[in-house]
This record gives C-alpha cells, sequence and structure tokens, in this order.
C-alpha cells in the first residue's frame, strides 16, 4: 500500500487496519496514489528539462546580443574609417591642385628671373665700362684745364677765353658733377649686384629642372630660402642660425624650399611686433633634423590637430590661403619624411622636419 495512504488510514482509524473486503478497494487507491506520484516526477522533470532549456536559450540570446553590438560597432569604425579616407582622398585631391599652381608659379618665378638676368647682365657691364670711361674723362679734363690755365697767362684774348669756359663749368655745376659722377655709378653698381643676387636666389628657389630629384644640401636650401623671404622677416625677427653639419640627401630641393619657406613665413607671421626665429639642423638615427621655432604667439591645443588640414586657416582673407602646411605635410611624407608641431600658447612654436638621409625615394 502506498505509504502516504496507509499513514491518512491509520490517523482516521487508528491502528494498522487493511480489512480483507476493502482489499481492492485499497489497492486501488494506492494504485492512484502511485500514479499521481509518477505524474508529479514526470511535470517536475519536464520542468526541470523546461528550466535548463530556457537558461540555454536565454544564453544563446545574450551571446547573440553581444555578437550584434560587436557588429555594430565594426560597422561604426569601418564607417569611420572610411570617412578618414574620403578626408584624406579630398586632402590628396586638394593638395595636387595646390602643387600644380604652385609648379606654374614656380615656373613664372623662374621665366621671369631668366628674364631679368639677362638685361642685368648688360646693365651691369655696362656701368663698370662708364665707371673706366669716366676715369678717363677726368684725366682729360684734367689735362685741358691745365693747358687752359697756361693759355689764359700768353695773351688778354686767351684769358678773356679762358674766364669764359670757367664761368661756363661754373654755371654747370661741373664740380659737382665730378664729384657725385664716381658715387652715382658706385651705387647703381652695387644695386645692381643686389638685383642679380635676387635673381639668383629666385631661380635656384624656383629651379624647373629640380621637378626631378638630386643631391643637395639642405642648410643651402634653408639659406637661399631665407633670402628669398629676408624681406618679410626683417622689420620684426632676428635670424638665429645653427646649422649643423650634415649630409647631402638625394631629394626635390625645390620642392623642400617651399615647406621651408611657408614655415618660415608662418613664423614671421606669428610675430607681431619683435621676436626671434631660430633655425637649426642636425642629423642622427638616419634622418636630417631641420627645426624652425619662432618666439610668436602660439597655436592653442583645440587648433593644433587641425593646422595640417587644408584651407584651415586663422588669418584674414588676403593673408592666409590655410593651404601651405597640408602642402609641406605632403611633401615631406613624399620625401619619406615627418612633419611635428610643438607649439605654446603665447610662448612660440617650433616645427620639425625630418629627413631620411638614405631614401628610396618616391618610386611614384
Ligand atoms: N609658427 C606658427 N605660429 C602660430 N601659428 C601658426 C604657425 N604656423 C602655422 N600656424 C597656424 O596654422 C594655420 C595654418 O597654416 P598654413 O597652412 O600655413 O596656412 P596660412 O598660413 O595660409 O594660414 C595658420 O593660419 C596659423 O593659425
Ligand atoms: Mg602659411
Amino acid at each position: 500500500m502506498h505509504p502516504l495512504l496507509k499513514r491518512q488510514i491509520s490517523k482516521l482509524i487508528g491502528g494498522d487496519v487493511n480489512p480483507p473486503e476493502f482489499e481492492n478497494f485499497f489497492q486501488a487507491v494506492s494504485d492512484a496514489y502511485t500514479q499521481a506520484d509518477d505524474d508529479r516526477q514526470l511535470i517536475e522533470r519536464s520542468l526541470e528539462q523546461m528550466s535548463i532549456e530556457l537558461t540555454e536559450r536565454n544564453r544563446q540570446m545574450r551571446h547573440e546580443l553581444e555578437e550584434r553590438r560587436i557588429i555594430e560597432q565594426e560597422l561604426l569604425r569601418e564607417k569611420e574609417e572610411q570617412q578618414v579616407l574620403f578626408r584624406r582622398l579630398e586632402e590628396t585631391q586638394n593638395q595636387l591642385l595646390q602643387s600644380e599652381k604652385m609648379a606654374s608659379v614656380g615656373q613664372l618665378a623662374a621665366g621671369v628671373a631668366h628674364e631679368i638676368n639677362n638685361p642685368m647682365g648688360f646693365i651691369l657691364s655696362n656701368l663698370n665700362t662708364m665707371g673706366k670711361y669716366t676715369d678717363r674723362l677726368f684725366e682729360y679734363q684734367k689735362a685741358q684745364e691745365a693747358a687752359l690755365a697756361e693759355l689764359a697767362g700768353q695773351s688778354e684774348p686767351a684769358r678773356i677765353k679762358a674766364e669764359e669756359v670757367k664761368a661756363l663749368a661754373k654755371s654747370l655745376k661741373i664740380k659737382t658733377v665730378n664729384d657725385d659722377l664716381f658715387d652715382l655709378l658706385t651705387e647703381s653698381i652695387e644695386g645692381g649686384g643686389r638685383i642679380k643676387m635676387i635673381v639668383l636666389n629666385l631661380k635656384s628657389f624656383a629651379r624647373l629642372d629640380e621637378e626631378e630629384l638630386k643631391e643637395a644640401d639642405i642648410n643651402q636650401c634653408l639659406e637661399s630660402t631665407l633670402n628669398i623671404v629676408w624681406n618679410e622677416l626683417k622689420y620684426k625677427c632676428t635670424v638665429a642660425k645653427e646649422y649643423g653639419n650634415i649630409p647631402p640627401i638625394l631629394c626635390n630641393p625645390g620642392r623642400l624650399n617651399q615647406v621651408f619657406m611657408n614655415l618660415l613665413v608662418n613664423a614671421g607671421q606669428a610675430i607681431e611686433t619683435q621676436g626671434e626665429i631660430r633655425i637649426a639642423t642636425s642629423s642622427h638615427d638616419g634622418f636630417i633634423e631641420v627645426r624652425i621655432e619662432d618666439t610668436g604667439c602660439g597655436i592653442p591645443k583645440e587648433k593644433l590637430s587641425r593646422i595640417f588640414e587644408p584651407f584651415f586657416t586663422t588669418k584674414p582673407v588676403g593673408k592666409g590661403t590655410g593651404l601651405g602646411l597640408s602642402i609641406a605635410y605632403g611633401i615631406i611624407e613624399k620625401h619619406g619624411g615627418h612633419i611635428y608641431c610643438h607649439s605654446e600658447l603665447g610662448k612660440g612654436t617650433c616645427f620639425r622636419v625630418a629627413l631620411p638621409i638614405d631614401n628610396e625615394l618616391m618610386s611614384d
């Protein structure tokens, strides 16, 4: 008999009662109890099974959710990468356009320099000849004056004639003319020499043939670029140069000059009234380093990350295009180098350009 049924009967009637006439009945009830027990156990087991399955399902869903989150993040990252790529593409296109423009400006400058160089050559040579001729004329004049003085003592008409000539010399201020003539010639020859120098610098700055690579001395590049921009700097900047002992490197000197020019002009423009620009070169770890430092206004932190962007400028229209640094960046990158900027607001800015000494240059 089922133990529960047994307990309930003994509670109800007392003692172990099992009258034979109810044996079948009790047996049936006992069977029903057993059956109910089995059913309950079955239900419990299936509930347990269901709970396990639910937990598993839950775990799977959490896993799926996590996967989806990762995929979403991945998509977002890809999108950002695409945007960056797109921006770079735009920059490159702008740089290409700009370097085309700069190339034609360079051509123009070199053309003009060439045109000026020829006439300047004969102007200078003529001035020198004129100097020699003037010396001869002076000598001749002196001899004439001496002859005239001598003749004046010989007869009255000769004396009168000599006085006339003297009066004419006075009214024509021949003495002043003589004194000035030499100074004028010397000044003109000096001025001509300066023009020749500028033309030479301009030619070396915008050398047409230098779209190709050649070995160049970076110190010399800096020097000729400095000569070109000196006019813009001389009123408010002193320039300190610390040229190190650096090897020549294979590069495109015209393009590098363009970089140095922009860095120097920027430095000058950052100095409001009076300041210093320091140019230093050195070589270490297989690189040549050019530092162009100024004691100008500096760049605020939030703008520092944007200065190499094309068209980013803080200067008024006409003064800045915002292209200089983005072009410089492209040129340095093409040389396998790097350009860095460090700046402190109110104190100054330092641009460092690192160029590899042994480079496998510009395969494109
Ligand atoms: N030496 C510097 N000192 C302070 N700010 C600078 C310096 N060089 C560059 N900048 C900042 O970076 C910006 C971008 O420079 P650049 O690309 O040469 O364009 P632009 O000179 O035409 O403005 C400048 O407008 C200026 O705000
Ligand atoms: Mg600039």
